[in-house]
């Protein structure tokens, strides 16, 4: 008979058991977060036939066309944590401003920022996609939250993780104590434990960029990508190229293996594309916990202090090597 599955809840409960000080609550958070997974993932698993793929007709607050099932993920999130009692507070990508939850106010500590749905540019070619969470304590809890209360630096995230719809649906998490990756069974509807204290290795020999930007970055960001390029066996260049378009899919596989995801910032738009509260600083955790690096190119991402729920920093994440000599090219110090 097999080993009995180490269940996402189980692992919970084991690690509760490590740690009496963790409270059960965020575990309450995270397996709520997996039954987002859960029902996002059979909607993608079958887009096609049910006409959910294309897009809503609406511009998002980041001046983005919505698609269809950026608006079912982003619903998806609302409808799991309202009633809930969990969480107070919700800031998305896909909402302008903050949702308070007044039903979960004040017993809701909780305060949660996410992308519901990341690669959307990849939802009608059956490409990879994620959703991203950070999770913030609400400490002022004899009042509700406002707006302001969102804007804390990554450092005072207390969980933070990913969904993947790959090839497989994975969840992907840390509370601070390490990063464990769990694998959806189908056939029992339980993601079971299948990485372990996942550490990010030294360096890599993948990067992944849209290169198709070359022509907006600075020559900084311009040489260290050539560096990556230029072929010296010793020092395991060149890298290979590896850019999905779902940001949650290239650094997963960064995460594993190693290696730098970049959206760097452009002569024009310094901030670059992605967004702080609920891409840069969530990944950022995770892949510190991991053992790696994640850099705005001058700063550490979880260092940053927010000023507003929308802001868009550039994105230099990996393998603390490589993200090093990533930060020396674009400092100048190369
Ligand atoms: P989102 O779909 O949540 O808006 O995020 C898209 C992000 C990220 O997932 C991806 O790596 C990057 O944007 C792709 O941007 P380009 O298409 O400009 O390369
Ligand atoms: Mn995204
Ligand atoms: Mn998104
Ligand atoms: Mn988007």
């Amino acid at each position: 008979m097999g080993q009995f599955p180490l269940t996402l809840s189980r692992f919970i409960i084991r690690s509760q058991a490590e740690r009496p000080s963790a409270t059960g609550e965020c575990s309450s958070l995270l397996n709520q977060i997996g039954l987002v997974g859960k029902i996002i993932a059979h909607d993608l698993r079958r887009a096609g036939l049910i006409n959910i793929l294309g897009t809503t007709g609406e511009t998002n607050v980041q001046g983005e066309t919505v698609k269809k099932l950026d608006e079912i993920a982003n619903d998806t999130f609302l409808r799991a944590f309202q009633g809930g009692g969990l969480v107070c507070a919700l800031g998305s990508e896909e909402m302008e401003q903050m949702v308070l939850l007044p039903e979960n106010c004040p017993q809701g500590t909780y305060m949660l920022l996410f992308d519901p749905l990341d690669g959307s540019s990849n939802t009608d070619c059956n490409m990879p996609l994620g959703s991203i969470f950070s999770v913030l304590k609400h400490t002022q809890t004899d009042r509700p939250p406002t707006e302001s209360d969102l804007l804390k630096k990554g450092i005072e995230q207390v969980a933070a993780g990913y969904l993947l719809f790959g090839s497989s649906t994975m969840l992907v998490y840390t509370t601070g104590h390490g990063v464990h990756g769990f694998t959806l069974d189908p056939g029992i509807g339980e993601y079971v434990l299948s990485h372990e204290r996942i550490q990010i290795p030294q360096r890599g020999k993948v990067y992944a960029a849209n290169e198709g930007n070359r022509h907006k970055w600075p020559s900084g960001t311009q040489q260290y990508i050539e560096f990556l390029k230029t072929p010296d066996s010793a020092a395991g260049r060149p890298y290979s190229g590896r850019y999905s378009g779902c940001l949650v899919a290239d650094v997963h596989r960064i995460l594993l293996g190693g290696g730098v995801y970049l959206y760097p910032g452009e002569v024009d738009k310094p901030e670059g594309k992605l967004r702080l509260l609920y891409e840069a600083n969530p990944l950022g955790m995770v892949v510190e916990q991991a053992g790696g690096r994640a850099s705005t190119g001058t700063m550490r991402i979880l260092d940053i202090e927010p000023k507003k729920i929308h802001q868009r920093v550039p994105l230099i994440i990996g393998s603390q090597g490589d993200v090093e000599t990533a930060e020396a090219f674009i400092q100048g110090r190369a």
